[in-house]
């Protein structure tokens, strides 16, 4: 058994974005008075869009700055090129990078479009990138209906490291309407392992909407398992669930 997993619930997505948005400011704030970095981990899918277009307006509108922070974000999807639209960092692109002053060397993704037997040296190499940024400290989640953190499906360890990965079937069919069909969707991913996402200093998972519901209770409320890699954030110290009414109407307490 894990322990108790806080968790906050909002009116709306957009309500539990400013929350977080407003947190992250005085975080990044914080750091700069010290002349200290901030490291972020982001994630991608529809989830984090309010909490993205927040932090863009904090910076188009008062004034905050992202030059000294850099960023890893959880995954790619294998076999596209960087520039693909579908690439999750066309995604972050799209709609975070190209918006604020995120220098453009401090940007990590999982690469994606290398030739699958360099995959395991990059996957190493994206681990040390990490270590040598002095590692993340917080880290944005979202959760698939397979339970999935990054794209760390059922059956993945809690010990886990950078690495490709098959995708789940659940998985591949969610993602088919941004794909324009199923057979467009790659069979394999680069995701960080649940273990390096446990040793973010601190989680932030989001999740909205009544279609999260379940896999929400199972993740805070049901025995660790790798059945459910989100569950693994009960054993974090610092790991915190931001939810809206329809994502926590399933929880028992
Ligand atoms: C994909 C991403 C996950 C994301 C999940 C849910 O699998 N790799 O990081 O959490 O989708 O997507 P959405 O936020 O669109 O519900």
């Amino acid at each position: 058994m894990g322990h108790f997993t806080p968790l906050v619930v909002f009116e709306s997505p957009e309500a539990a974005c400013r929350q977080l948005a407003a947190d992250i400011a005085s975080f990044i704030r914080s750091n700069d008075a010290r002349h200290r970095p901030t490291v972020l981990g982001l994630a991608t899918g529809n989830t984090p869009l309010p909490l993205y277009r927040e932090l863009i307006r904090l910076h188009r509108e008062e004034g905050l700055s992202f030059r000294n922070v850099t960023s890893f974000n959880l995954d790619e999807y294998v076999g596209l090129e960087r520039d693909h639209p579908q690439s999750y960092r066309s995604f972050m692109h799209r709609h975070l990078f190209d918006h604020i002053d995120l220098p453009a060397q401090n940007i990590h993704l999982p690469p994606g479009g290398v030739l699958t037997d360099q995959i395991p040296a990059r996957c190493t190499a994206y681990e040390a990138s990490i270590a040598q940024a002095g590692g993340i400290d917080l880290q944005i989640l979202g959760i698939g209906r397979t339970g999935h953190i990054g794209f760390n499906e059922p059956g993945t360890h809690i010990d886990s490291r950078t690495q490709m990965i098959e995708l789940d079937a659940v998985t591949r069919q969610d993602a088919a309407p941004t794909f324009g069909g199923i057979a467009n969707v790659p069979t394999h991913a680069i995701t960080m392992g649940c273990g390096t996402i446990l040793a973010a200093r601190q989680i932030a998972l989001l999740a909205w909407g009544s279609n999260k519901a379940a896999i929400v209770r199972k993740a805070i409320e049901e025995p660790v398992t790798d059945q459910v890699s989100a569950s693994f954030l009960q054993t974090h110290r610092a790991a915190t669930f931001f939810l809206d009414r329809a994502a926590a109407a399933a929880l028992r307490e």
